[in-house]
């Protein structure tokens, strides 16, 4: 097993660490930028079905229905597709309205989750056309589905999902990319500027990995938290929801995740001097929003760290801690600031001497409801 390690502690490191190059493997085949082309053979092969699609229905669990939430913003940003991104245990028994001109979305890491299973069941049943974004090759969501892209992250052994996370959403913002060239939502130079963008990515991850010496001074300070709260917007909006997950998992300290601007609906009740506020608070998007609420955060005296694009200034005067990512088109920031929070998440499970790769309670993939 320590071999299987690769040198690490834990699993969860190891592929917290491989996801620049688990990335590129993503790519590979797919994103082709000398061309300026993006070939996904399942999406070329389906382009009429794609085309014709009234919308989008995600069908996904746990982290796989972050990776879900972050395509909504994508596919209507890009591609101009309506996305309703579903819990898949409770779209089955809903008695959901799908029709054949709905295409559905299935994501997936282990391909056996028996509620993503069961939806896209349902949905083939009632003729919409399943796309599986799964990560292990051959595994039933990929065989049931009549269509599909691998991420081919490798095998993730942590039960806490760090690399599958980040491959979904690159498969899926290659898929809403080619879609929305496809329909001309995306002019050919705006296309050719994701492209170049895209390409950056495994490099800018291997940047962020680069806090983890700071990331690990933080998690001292804060691993005796009894609660945090994780606030993001827009397309980090979903990153806040999954930082909070992977506290949850593997510290089991008790996290919430929530849209930046809802705080003040209630959550705002709970910021006192005890409660650490990871606030994702990158230069696009909604930036001098998140920034008041930054300032709402600390006038309750939270403790704020701010995940901010390198060079920041306004969140930096405001929180007791920024931890630096590099800067990118919008659209693709989860892919960096969801880094520093795994990173977290890791290091203050570790301090806490917690079992990282399988905590107490949760099983790799849930095949049974
Ligand atoms: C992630 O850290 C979790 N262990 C869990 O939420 C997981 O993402 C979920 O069970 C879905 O699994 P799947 O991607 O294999 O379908």
């Amino acid at each position: 097993e320590q071999i299987e390690k690769g040198g690490y502690d834990h699993f969860m490191l190891k592929e917290i660490y491989e996801q620049p190059s688990a990335i590129l493997d993503t790519f590979r085949g797919r994103l082709l930028s000398n061309e300026a082309i993006i070939k996904m053979v399942g999406v070329e092969d389906n382009m009429k079905k794609f085309l014709a699609a009234d919308r989008i229905i995600v069908v996904a669990c746990g982290t796989s229905w972050h990776a879900g939430l972050v395509s909504e913003y994508i596919f209507e940003d890009l591609a101009r597709i309506p996305v309703e991104v579903e819990y898949a245990s409770e779209f089955r028994y809903r008695n959901p309205v799908i029709t054949e001109k709905d295409v559905v979305i299935a994501i997936s890491q282990s391909g056996e989750t028996a509620d993503t299973l069961a939806a896209i069941k349902l949905a083939k049943s009632k003729g919409a056309f399943v796309f599986g974004v799964c990560n292990v090759v051959g595994s039933s969501i990929a065989r049931e589905s009549d269509a599909g892209a691998y991420t081919h992250a490798g095998p993730e052994i942590g039960v806490a999902s760090t690399k599958a996370f980040t491959t979904q959403i690159t498969v899926l913002t290659l898929m809403a990319l080619r879609l929305a060239r496809a329909k001309g939502t995306i002019s050919s130079s705006e296309f050719r500027h994701h492209l170049i963008e895209l390409e950056m990515i495994p490099a800018k991850v291997e940047e962020a990995l680069k806090s983890d010496g700071y990331v690990q001074t933080i998690a001292d300070i804060y691993k005796d938290a009894t609660n945090f709260l994780y606030l993001g917007r827009g397309y980090n909006f979903p990153v806040a929801l999954e930082g909070a997950l992977k506290l949850k998992e593997i510290s089991y300290i008790h996290a919430e995740g929530y849209p930046a601007a809802e705080m003040k609906h209630g959550p705002i009740a709970l910021i006192d001097e005890q409660m650490p506020v990871v606030v994702i608070a990158t230069k696009k998007g909604h930036y001098e929003k998140v920034v008041s609420n930054i300032q709402e955060i600390k006038s309750r005296k939270g403790k704020i760290i701010g995940i901010v694009t390198k060079g920041d200034k306004s969140v930096k005067e405001l929180a007791d801690h920024v931890i630096e990512v590099p800067e990118t088109l919008e659209c693709l920031t989860p892919l960096l600031t969801t880094i520093p929070l795994q990173l977290l998440s890791y290091h203050i499970a570790v301090m806490l001497d917690k079992n990282v790769d399988q905590p107490r309670n949760l099983a790799k993939s849930v095949t049974v409801e």
